[in-house]
């Protein structure tokens, strides 16, 4: 008989204790504690070293000079767009977390993948352990992925997923989704904390051991019963986010995490019937209404995602407010920063929004998350309060600090030029003290116009 006990897990960030607590001391959140059967470690060892994994019987030490490492070993997703984000491709034997929102699809993106992954002639094993195999048959067919190199598999059951893997000897394995996917090992229900933390550790050696690239897919759910990826997060090589706008066909992926390779890299694609369309100039998408720029309240800002340089636009809408308390909405950029530059156009500009709403939206779905985008923000605002315009060609960088100086921003070469590209002629900037940057700045053709503090730059974007 297999000794058990038990504990009560926090189904958000995987805090454990021995007794329920109606709030989480880790994340803060209230009645997310589920209690969880699980066997004794011992148990589970010794039925784990019959699969020869986790075994210490050998030793051995190599000096650190001498351990050979290959991640020049690459497997292409087929798309420039993923590479980008994985930082090359997949490196072979990783095992890689694609998170996202139920039905933003996620399959989609990694069928594809497969389809692409196969036609280098490789062998791809998928595990539907949420759908069954003719489900994923026909978005094969609707994606045109319908290749022998792909295997499918209807199978929760991780120990014969693994017995699966043994036996096809994949070069790349999918599993959609984790949460489904469960231990006969761990007594705990399926997508309990304690389940897919020990399925993915346990693929996670499978992959190193068969080096068969994985991919997992996890749903984000921000309540409920099934654990988030979020557990997941420092276990694997990779983390990937498939975000996007409900309504909308724009959909992007980010990097939150790589072993491999730079974070904060984004790919965006498109969702047609035909599947995800990548798309390798998504600043002439998010700016593809120019011709609203000549109406108030908006403005272009360049904001840096990776190495990657995005145009986006903002918008802003003001006006007196049918509420007590008037409202604030931001889209696109955080909410604290919106009070903060409403609070310096207050003291600094005498710009009174005390009786106005005030939202804020970010053209593209894209989360701005660097303060580069001060500048475009409050002079979005100030355009709607005063109803006037900005000259459309006009493009707006720059943080703004509590004193409303205009402070410097990273990258400001790679930005103007990203910006000159796609027509801006004019741009607000932050002072430029380094003199050789500054050379360069200005051979890039666009018109600097140097600001240092935020009345400046408003004298300056709304006269020109
Ligand atoms: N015939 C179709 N034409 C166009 N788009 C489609 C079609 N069928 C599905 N889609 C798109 O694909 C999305 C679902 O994709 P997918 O199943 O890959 O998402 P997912 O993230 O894996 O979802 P889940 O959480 O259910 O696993 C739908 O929301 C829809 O936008
Ligand atoms: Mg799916
Ligand atoms: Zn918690």
């Amino acid at each position: 008989m297999a000794k058990v006990k038990s504990k009560w897990v926090c189904q958000n960030c995987g805090y454990e204790t021995a007794s329920y607590l109606g709030k989480c001391p880790d994340c803060g959140r209230f009645s997310t504690f589920v209690e969880e059967i699980i066997q004794e470690k011992s148990e589970v060892k010794s039925k784990n070293s019959s699969m020869n994994i986790g075994s210490t019987e050998t030793f051995s030490y190599t000096k650190i000079n001498e351990v050979k490492v290959d991640t020049s070993i690459r497997i292409t997703s087929g798309m420039e767009e993923f590479d980008r984000v994985l930082g090359g491709g997949f490196v072979e034997g990783s095992l890689c977390l694609l998170a996202g929102d139920p039905g933003i699809g996620k399959s989609t993106l990694i069928l594809q993948t497969a389809k692409n992954i196969a036609s280098q002639n490789k062998k791809i094993l998928y595990i539907c352990a949420e759908e069954s195999t003719s489900q994923v048959k026909l978005r094969a067919e609707r994606l045109n992925a319908n290749s022998e190199n792909i295997y499918v598999t209807q199978q929760n059951c991780l120990e014969e997923i693994i017995k699966q893997i043994e036996n096809l000897k994949p070069e790349f394995l999918v599993v959609d989704s984790i949460q489904s996917v469960f231990s006969a090992q761990i007594l705990s229900s399926t997508g309990s904390v304690s389940q897919i933390r020990e399925c993915t550790n346990i693929l996670m050696r499978i992959a190193k051991q068969f080096n068969v690239t994985t991919v997992i897919i996890g749903h984000v759910t921000k309540e409920g019963n099934i654990a988030g990826p979020k557990v997941l997060e420092h276990m694997v090589d990779c983390v990937l986010n498939f975000e996007g706008e409900k309504y909308k066909t724009t959909r992007i992926l980010r990097g939150i995490k790589n072993r491999f390779g730079a974070v904060s890299e984004v790919g965006v694609f498109n969702m047609e019937d035909i599947g995800l369309v990548e798309i390798k100039n998504p600043s002439e998408l998010f700016l593809s209404d120019r011709e609203n720029l000549t109406t108030s309240g908006s403005t272009v800002i360049a904001t840096l995602e990776g190495t990657r340089c995005l145009l986006l636009e903002v918008q802003a809408l003001t006006g007196s407010t049918p509420y007590p308390n008037p409202r604030r909405v931001a889209r696109g950029i955080e909410y604290d920063r919106l009070l903060q530059i409403l609070a310096v156009l207050e003291k600094r500009v005498g710009l009174n929004l005390s009786k106005s709403d005030v939202y804020i939206n970010v053209i593209g779905g894209i989360d701005i998350v660097e303060p580069a985008a001060d500048l475009g923000v409050a002079l979005a605002v100030l355009t709607s309060a005063r109803d006037t315009v900005i000259n459309k060609d006009t493009v707006c960088l720059g943080e703004i600090g509590l004193n409303g100086e205009i402070r410097s921003v990273d990258n400001l070469e790679a930005r103007l030029k990203e910006a000159y590209k796609l027509g801006f002629i004019r741009a607000v900037v932050p002072k430029i003290n380094n003199k050789t940057i500054k050379e360069r700045i200005l051979k890039i053709g666009i018109q600097i116009f140097e600001v240092s503090k935020i009345s400046d730059a408003i004298k300056i974007a709304i006269l020109n």
